[in-house]
């Protein structure tokens, strides 16, 4: 059986190690956001398969479980070096089907099995602890906890289109080397390229039922997954409101939340100009700024301010825009849905007396690179998550004022300081409400072991590939009682 029938382009279900079409007799088009024509078909699974898919998994689970970390590594050595062969093939899939630049789709599967090789070495190095009895008072010497880390079963992996390998091997790699089963759900558009990465791990030889690639309505499966028993943590990325609901359904499970964000660049008079105008448009513009820690809004002192914009202008009208066949920054968004809100956000925002400075063009779903100057807090732009290129100032006035519009957002990602004070910067650093703060940086998740951590309306838990294995394991506690 293979993943693909190349007569009609669609795309297999993989259960228990098979590909399959679905009883459902349904598939869902893809199409591509920039060619705008079908480039392939997912099956539309139904729930009965769900169950089997789901029991499947945790009949391997329990082998899986008792395999040793070296022989886990095996598996997952080989199918890091299968996504490195197959890489033309799967960056291809990922630009047609996400409308990523074929460069960026590259490293996206090349940092995919750096991530994969790093998670297998820091499984290998993970250590249980033993603690004393007498260590607490009236605690005897002769009580000897021993804390080891054991799988949590069956780890449900959701991932989202704009990385569509490199998010979904995330959840996958740290679920496998931690004796997990997985079910994976892939975005809908990033289906393709997530059934691309499933035969890289099929051809690895991974033991039948250990992944299951479930693909489908979300009408259909959304919830019924989310609810299903026999799920025992879920990880997921993507957007705020469907992590927020998916955070009620789920009862009483380990959850691992990497949701939206409105990270902010926050200048000071003190900074260097141009080394923050550059990190600046590769923060808000790379892949038209459809990544959760784009940055998505400018909070620079007004002395420098008129200083800035010219450099960002500048900048901006450099950036190659179109197509992800040329190799564009700016390319068509993932929908006409989102190009149309982000073109509302616009609109409200120069209706409210915000100054264009450059941009606001729009070719179907191609929107180009947008930077608004005098961007206050009753513009929606100011608060909301646009998930494409357009870019607010506001102007401040004190570092007081920075940390409180960055701590009014609902969101808590990352945020950027540009200082040449590292004081300041900590200072700043240490009042604002966000997981992590690049000083003198862009936001971004990489490296990749780094702790990852959204906090408010950002996400919950804590990912990065250490933390990414313990969230998948739980604690388990032994007590020796020695005789004297
Ligand atoms: O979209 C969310 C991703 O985790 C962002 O990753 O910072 O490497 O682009 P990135």
């Amino acid at each position: 059986m293979t993943t693909f029938d190349i007569a009609t382009r669609t795309n297999k279900l993989y259960i228990n190690g098979e590909w399959q079409e679905s009883q459902s007799g349904e598939t869902i088009k893809i199409t591509s956001p920039y060619l705008h024509e079908v480039i392939g078909e997912v099956q539309a699974i139904t729930r009965e398969e769900v169950d089997k898919a789901i029991t499947f998994a945790h009949e391997a689970q329990k082998d899986w479980a008792k395999a040793s970390i070296q022989e886990r590594a095996t598996y997952l050595y080989k199918w890091a070096e299968e996504l490195v062969r197959m890489q033309d093939e799967i960056a291809d899939i990922i630009m047609k089907e996400v409308g990523k630049s074929k460069k960026d789709a590259t490293n996206e599967v090349l940092r995919t099995a750096d991530f994969i090789r790093y998670t297998i070495e820091e499984a290998q190095h993970m250590q249980g602890e033993s603690m004393r009895g007498d260590s607490f008072p009236g605690g005897s010497k002769s009580k000897i906890a021993i804390v080891d880390r054991v799988p949590l079963g069956v780890v449900l992996a959701i991932s989202p289109f704009n990385y569509p390998v490199n998010l979904s091997a995330a959840k996958i790699a740290p679920a496998l080397m931690a004796g997990n089963a997985v079910i994976f759900k892939p975005a809908t558009q990033g289906a393709l390229s997530g059934t691309k990465m499933i035969e890289a791990l099929d051809k690895a030889g991974l033991p039948k039922g250990l992944v299951n690639l479930v693909t489908g309505k979300g009408s259909v499966i959304g919830d019924y997954i989310v609810e299903h028993k026999g799920i025992n943590m879920i990880s997921f990325t993507g957007g705020t409101n469907t992590g927020s609901h998916l955070a009620k359904k789920a009862a009483m499970i380990p959850l691992v939340l990497e949701l939206g964000g409105k990270d902010p660049g926050i200048v000071r008079e003190d900074a260097d100009l141009n080394l923050a105008a550059k990190q600046i448009i590769s923060g808000a513009f790379s892949y038209s700024g459809q990544r959760c820690t784009a940055i998505k809004r400018v909070l620079v002192h007004d002395n420098v301010a008129d200083k800035l914009i010219g450099l960002l202008k500048e900048e901006i009208e450099r950036l190659p825009v179109g197509s992800p066949e040329n190799g564009s920054t700016v390319v068509p968004l993932i929908s006409n849905k989102s190009a149309d809100f982000v073109e509302e956000l616009i609109t409200d925002a120069i209706d409210k007396g915000a100054k264009l400075v450059t941009g606001n063009i729009r070719e179907q779903n191609l929107i180009y690179p947008t930077l608004l100057d005098h961007v206050t807090g009753d513009m929606k732009v100011a608060w909301e998550e646009p998930f494409g290129p357009v870019l607010p100032i506001i102007r401040v006035s004190s570092d007081e004022e920075a940390i409180n519009l960055t701590n009014e957002s609902e969101y808590g990602l990352q945020a950027s300081i540009f200082t040449k004070d590292i004081n300041k910067a900590f200072s700043i650093a240490s009042k604002i409400e966000v997981g992590s703060v690049q000083i003198n940086g862009r936001t971004e998740r990489g490296p990749d072991h780094f702790p990852f951590i959204g906090v408010k309306g950002s996400g919950m838990g804590v990912q990065g590939i250490r933390k990414s294995i313990e969230s998948m394991t739980r604690e388990k506690v032994t007590i020796l009682n020695l005789s004297e």
